[in-house]
Parts: C-alpha cells; sequence; structure tokens
C-alpha cells in the first residue's frame, strides 16, 4: 500500500468496539473508554502513532500532566531553567517568553507531532527536546518507560483543578450545562484523561523512580524557590541562587499573564484555544469558592477513597 495513512487507519477500526460516552462539558464531544481512561478518538489514534514512530531518546524530558493543572507553568519553567543552564546571563530580554508562549516553546507529544495531520515536525525539536504529555502513564508507550528519559509530572488539587476545566472548557467550547452537572461528569471520571484521581495515582506510584519527579501546583505556589530549584537539579541543571529567583519571577503568573504575547486575541494553539486561555487566576484554591460544601466532601471523598494507601493525600 503507497498510502502511509493506510495503516494507521486499520490499526485504530477496533475504536468501534470500545465503550462510549459524550463529555458534556466539552459540547457533548464524544469519548472513548480504553484501557481504564477516556479519552478522545484523535488521541487513541496519535497514542498508537507515538508508540509506534516516536523514538525517545534518554536525554528527553517529558513534562506530564492532566490538563488544567499546570502544563502551562511547567513548560515556562522547563525553558527557562534550560536557557538558564546554556547561558547564566540570559536577562528578561533574551528570556524567550517574551515573544513566544510556553505551548510554542515546548510541544504536545500528541496530535501536534504524532495527529493525522501534525502541526510541527519532530525533527526540527531541539535537543534536549521537551515535550509535554496528557497520557496517562499506563498508556505512555513502552519504548518512553524503557528510554530512561526523565518525567516531571505536576498534580493538582482535585477540586481546583474542576474549577479550572470548568471555566476553560466553557468559555472554549461555549457550553452551558450546570456547574452541578459538569461537576458530575469530572466525579465520574468523563472528562479528557479521566478519572483524573486515578490519572494523579498513576504518576504518584512512579514517583520512587529516578527517572520521575512528581510535584504539585500547589507546592511550586508556596514555594516557588525550592521547589523550581528541584526541578532544575533533576533536569540535571545546576543554577545559582540568583538565577533560581529570576526563574521563578519569569515564569509567574503576574508576568506571563501581562505580556502581550499571552493576552493576544489573535494567538491561538494548534488546538484551537486561545494562548490567553491558558491564563485565568492561577491561584490556589478557587474550588472551595466556587463548590458547594457538599460538592466539596464529594470530591475529597472520592479522592481519599481512591489513593487511600498510597500515601497520597489532598
Ligand atoms: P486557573 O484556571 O485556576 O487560573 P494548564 O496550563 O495545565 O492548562 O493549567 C491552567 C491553569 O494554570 C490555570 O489555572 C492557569 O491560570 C494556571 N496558570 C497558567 N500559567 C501559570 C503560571 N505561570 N503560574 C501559576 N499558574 C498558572
Amino acid at each position: 500500500d503507497t498510502n502511509p495513512q493506510a495503516g494507521f487507519h486499520e490499526e485504530t477500526s477496533f475504536l468501534s468496539d470500545l465503550p462510549k460516552t459524550e463529555w458534556k462539558l466539552m459540547a457533548n464531544t464524544t469519548l472513548l473508554h480504553w484501557k481504564g481512561f477516556w479519552l478522545m478518538p484523535a488521541i487513541i489514534k496519535s497514542a498508537i502513532a507515538i508508540e509506534k514512530q516516536f523514538n525517545p531518546l534518554p536525554s528527553d524530558i517529558l513534562l506530564a500532566s492532566f490538563p488544567k493543572t499546570g502544563t502551562t507553568w511547567l513548560k515556562a519553567l522547563a525553558t527557562t531553567i534550560l536557557s538558564h543552564n546554556s547561558n547564566p546571563k540570559s536577562d528578561s530580554q533574551t528570556d524567550q517568553l517574551q515573544t513566544q508562549n510556553p505551548h510554542e516553546l515546548i510541544p504536545y507529544l500528541g496530535m501536534e507531532l504524532f495527529g493525522e495531520n501534525p502541526s510541527r515536525d519532530i525533527n526540527q525539536i531541539p535537543s534536549p527536546r521537551v515535550f509535554n504529555t496528557h497520557l496517562p502513564y499506563s498508556i505512555l508507550p513502552e519504548s518512553v518507560k524503557k528510554s530512561g528519559c526523565r518525567i516531571i509530572y505536576i498534580s493538582r488539587n482535585p477540586a481546583d483543578t474542576f474549577v479550572s476545566s470548568w471555566h476553560f472548557y466553557s468559555k472554549r467550547f461555549g457550553t452551558k450545562i450546570p456547574l452541578e452537572e459538569a461537576f458530575d461528569e469530572f466525579c465520574n471520571g468523563i472528562i479528557v484523561g479521566g478519572p483524573f484521581v486515578d490519572h494523579v495515582l498513576e504518576y504518584w506510584r512512579e514517583r520512587g523512580k529516578e527517572n520521575v519527579l512528581f510535584i504539585t501546583y500547589e507546592e511550586l505556589k508556596e514555594d516557588p524557590n525550592k521547589h523550581v530549584r528541584r526541578i532544575a537539579e533533576f533536569m540535571g541543571c545546576s543554577l545559582s541562587g540568583d538565577e533560581i529567583e529570576q526563574v521563578v519571577w519569569k515564569c509567574s503568573f503576574e508576568r506571563l499573564s501581562k505580556l502581550d504575547v499571552n493576552k493576544d486575541e489573535e494567538r491561538v494553539h494548534w488546538s484551537g484555544s486561545k494562548f490567553n486561555s491558558f491564563f485565568r487566576r492561577g491561584v490556589v484554591g478557587d474550588g472551595k469558592k466556587l463548590l458547594s460544601p457538599e460538592m466539596m466532601e464529594r470530591i475529597e471523598n472520592l479522592a481519599k477513597q481512591r489513593w487511600e494507601g498510597s500515601g497520597l493525600e489532598l
């Protein structure tokens, strides 16, 4: 067969047999249940393409996360840490974040590189290659796990993650469902990459490995210097205290959300989302503000039950 896409379609014919549901918050997008998680068909296809075509290098760095837990922040941090490591004198003027959104600087190891119509060429990614993924650990290709490449996972409080998703997806897709309904979906695991609590738990279980770093949005907020240093060391970059402070400032919500590049209504991510939609409030505790005490109790009990005995806490 001369059509390179033919295999792509044949291998994914099983998708039509998977359990499916509609994700209301994303305007009734179809999600399929595959290997324990709810994913869009295009994501499953690209996971299969990654498995077949991606050649991971031990020097690769994978930023892993559930959507809305701090991916943009982590991308900014990784970029800035690497730039200080190669040029300790780098100042705000030479900062790539000044003119580019973090998502432009670090590609998504998914449809952006391995989709039916990839918008970026993997061969153009400079070394050390840094990617992000939203795939659950169990769905990451074996080749990635065997390569020994570094994986940094960022997690976030479940209620805050839900509230961030609620704002992001309802704005992006113009969905007008009640908050309670969207919350019910989230608690039932119906969201891309869901169930959230399982996604986090899988990476948490890997945290003892030398090549896996597990951090939380809350600890980064609480003591950015300490945790940015952890990230830098894990990435093999030794930065001075002064440089760490600069990285923290350059990547802060206060700075990034005010830059023209990130306020521009015209600039969009490959997925169609405006870059400005990745900056909303950037605080800890928004969940508690929007959700009722009953809703908070439900989501906290859900996490506690699922994480029981794992050492993972709220
Ligand atoms: P909120 O909606 O709670 O404000 P992701 O990058 O994974 O899509 O996550 C988006 C969330 O991270 C949003 O949370 C967004 O405001 C917040 N965020 C983006 N950049 C940030 C930064 N530099 N520092 C802290 N939070 C940031």
